[in-house]
């Protein structure tokens, strides 16, 4: 804590029985006030840093969230009146000089943990109140050493920060851009940027060898726990280095803030291949806090007789115990989650007592070898409920990793810090209406070298050099090893089937730079909000960032997004037309 200043010697929760006897003054708002006896009173003020209890007189008239200094001497508190729970709870104010430094209408809710439960929009429209509170307070300045623990981390191993323009062309990141009409060209538009993507690739066109910016991006999306129109990103680029190098890089950055957060250094991160990410958790953020593994039956099934098993892939997952847990309608709301995500269908087995046969529908169906082997390869006992799913090996995997997430995960900030590298992600996911395949990162990302002949025969199988950084199954961050050679983009964008005239009237400004020599190199860029938010144990972006937008995007503090005046329309050449019905 720095020392006190101004118009105080010392902050509210700095005040200890060591201070007992000295003359101090302190500031700050009146958290509660309580009678006590004649013509006295008990004042809790509250600074940022806690409250500290003082005793003054009744006459002076203060009320809930008055700004006062108060000058005191510090006092032990007698017998039987010591708060335990209090860092300051072993000493009081007496002698009391108040000063009203500021009058406060009586706040729209409790300024303590109370506001917990208050409906999440009226904090939003008092924030300047809810910012009072000690929850919010904390998360500030966990915030703010992230920040200062990651440029330090950056700076640190060479990089530089550079900023980059918020002002710029509609870029291709996948997410609806935010834009902003040109006066000067009355129809014209900026985009705000999505990410600094484009830019820090050119700044290693331009020899700047390792960069970072700690990037303020926009994306017009739907909002949720872990997204905002406007979030802050650790945006890197270095040139000259491997995938190795640039994991490296971030893993020191996250780590460096982890520590200063939570005092602990996280254990060096896992690497998973994004294969082996589906194949045994069923999604490409997996959390490793829990086990429940997908398990591999489908050698077990090469003979079936059951229709429903005749697939290229069968998997399950086991739910320990939980066979009395899930009577008929329990297990019906699985059946319907499973053909929600795609599946078609979903085969629920109980392990029954003694372990070594199974209360199911479709018990009948499985002959008296494949009992025996599906015990085996569930390691099951009496009681565990198991349950299967056959398909294609994406779709199947997919299903019991949604099912393992509904029925494991615990809440995200909840249980030890498990990171994971995810590496190997495929090139191309799924296909566009066109039937073009769709990048699965960005369309710079540099395929896989042991992979790049199959581009044209077998797209869908190319690896890439793209990777995530997931904490406790969220993902953190994204970055990829970039294409530098301009003949190797332009056929990445055959592939996508993007045309030469396309290419060059979107990403003309940033091809041509590659024509000039341009170094190998790649980046990375995490989310410092939804790292923050983990560190300081919440499950909501929302909270650890000062004056977020709520669910609906709409300010209730500013009332943003508002019309304007039809003059400041007019300037820009703009309309408005009613709202299409
Ligand atoms: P990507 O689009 O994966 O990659 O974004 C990187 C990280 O930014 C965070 N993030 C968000 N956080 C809050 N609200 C949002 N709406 C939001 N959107 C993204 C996530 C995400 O993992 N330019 C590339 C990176 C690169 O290739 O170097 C990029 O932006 O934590
Ligand atoms: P059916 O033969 O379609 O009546 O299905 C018999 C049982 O198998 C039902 O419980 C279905 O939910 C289940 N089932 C059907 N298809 C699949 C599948 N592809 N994977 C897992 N379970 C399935």
């Amino acid at each position: 804590m720095t020392k006190a200043a101004g118009l105080r010697t010392h902050y509210c929760g700095e005040l200890r029985a060591a201070n007992i006897g000295d003359v101090v003054s302190v500031a700050g708002w009146v958290a509660k006030r309580r009678e006590h006896g004649e013509h006295l009173a008990f004042v809790d003020l509250r600074d940022h840093t806690g409250v500290v209890q003082c005793v003054v007189h009744d006459d002076t008239d203060v009320r809930s969230e008055f700004v006062l200094r108060i000058t005191g001497t510090v006092a032990q508190r007698p017998d039987g009146t010591v708060n335990d729970k209090l860092p300051t709870g072993d000493v009081e104010l007496q002698d009391c000089t108040v000063e009203v430094l500021s009058s406060a209408e009586p706040p729209p809710f409790p300024i303590d943990s109370r506001a917990d439960d208050v409906d999440e929009l009226v904090r939003l429209r008092y924030r300047y109140l809810d910012l009072r509170r000690e929850r919010m307070q904390r998360n500030l300045r966990v915030r703010a050493k992230v920040n200062s623990a990651i440029r330090r981390a950056m700076e640190d191993q060479g990089f530089i920060e550079v900023e980059t323009p918020m002002l710029m062309p509609s870029t291709p990141e996948g997410a609806r851009e935010f834009l902003v009409p040109s006066r000067q060209r009355p129809g014209e538009f900026y985009a705000l940027p999505q990410s600094p993507q484009l830019y820090k690739q050119l700044l290693m066109v331009g020899g700047t060898d390792r960069y970072f910016q700690i990037a303020r991006c926009l994306r017009d999306e739907d909002l949720r726990a872990d997204r905002q129109y406007e979030f802050m990103q650790l945006d890197t680029e270095a040139s000259f280095v491997t995938q190795d190098d640039v994991l490296a890089f971030i893993s020191e950055a996250v780590m460096a803030a982890a520590e200063v957060v939570t005092g602990e250094r996280p254990p060096e991160i896992q690497q998973i291949t994004w294969h082996d990410a589906m194949d045994r958790f069923g999604i490409d953020k997996p959390d490793l806090r829990f086990g429940m593994e997908l398990v591999e039956l489908t050698p077990i099934f090469t003979e079936t007789g059951f229709n429903a098993f005749k697939a290229p892939c069968i998997k399950g997952i086991k739910v320990q115990g939980a066979a009395g847990d899930y009577g008929r309608n329990k297990l019906d709301g699985l059946t319907d989650r499973a053909k929600s995500l795609g599946a078609k269908g979903l085969v629920w087995l109980k392990v029954d007592e003694g372990g070594e046969s199974f209360t199911s529908p479709v018990a009948k169906f499985l002959s008296e070898r494949e009992v025996p082997e599906i015990i085996s390869a569930f390691d099951a006992e009496a009681g565990d409920l198991l349950l299967i799913v056959a398909d294609e090996w994406l779709q199947t995997c997919e299903v019991l990793g949604t099912l393992r997430n509904d029925l494991g995960r615990p809440p995200v900030h909840e249980g030890p810090y498990r990171y994971v590298w995810v590496v190997d992600f495929p090139m191309f996911v799924g296909k566009d209406d066109a039937g073009n395949p769709r990048p699965g990162h960005h369309p710079f990302t540099h395929p896989h070298p042991e992979d790049i002949d199959n581009l044209e025969t077998d797209p869908m199988s190319v690896r890439s050099l793209a990777y995530d950084l997931v904490l406790n199954g969220w993902e953190l961050g994204s970055g990829s090893i970039r294409i530098h050679e301009p003949v190797l983009q332009a056929r990445i964008f055959r592939l996508l089937g993007i045309s030469e005239e396309e290419a060059d009237r979107r990403f003309g400004f940033f091809l041509t730079p590659f024509r000039f020599g341009a170094p190998p190199h790649g980046g990375f860029a995490f989310g410092i909000d939804r790292l923050t938010a983990i560190l300081a144990g919440e499950e909501n972006i929302r909270e650890v960032i000062a004056f977020p937008k709520p669910q609906s995007g709409i300010d209730p503090m500013t009332s943003a997004p508002t019309a304007v005046e039809p003059q400041q329309l007019a300037d820009l050449g703009l309309r408005v037309l009613p709202p299409s019905t």
